[in-house]
């Protein structure tokens, strides 16, 4: 199995995790991080919601900031998927999301949502950065 469908399989191994009692759409994300000993690991992540709603931080940055907090800084891979109603629905990062991944991706880091594989670049073109 390749790396983005093994991520895959990891997103659909967590979603029923998501924390989404307001929207019922519960999102779950997997992504491949590499560390500065270019030792890499995957971190899963879900949506978790608030009944204070702006505060709901979505899956993709869940995952990310795990790996982050654990010393591993670049994205090489992610694989994503939301469950409504009981059903499969492809999803692509909203375009906070987009902009978190950028800080810790590159341009051609991959995204799979069990449909389509796309690049960041192609869903962030001109990601905004400080140098
Ligand atoms: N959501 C994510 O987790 N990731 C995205 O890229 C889009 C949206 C979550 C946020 C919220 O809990 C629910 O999906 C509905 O917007």
């Amino acid at each position: 199995m390749d790396t983005l469908k093994s991520l895959y399989a990891e997103a659909v191994r967590v979603v029923e995790n998501a924390y989404a009692p307001y929207s019922r759409f519960k999102v779950g994300a997997a992504v491949l991080m590499e560390n500065e000993r270019g030792e890499r690991r995957v971190f899963t992540g879900v949506n978790v919601e608030n009944a204070s709603y702006g505060l709901t931080v979505c899956a993709e940055r869940v995952a990310v900031f795990k790996g982050v907090s654990e010393g591993y800084r670049k994205v090489i891979a992610l694989s994503l998927l939301a469950v409504k109603d009981g059903e499969v629905v492809p999803v692509l990062p909203c375009g906070a999301c987009r902009q978190v991944l950028w800080e810790f991706a590159e341009g051609d880091t991959p995204i799979y949502n069990g449909e389509r594989t796309y690049s960041l670049g192609d869903l962030l073109p001109g990601g905004f950065r400080l140098d």
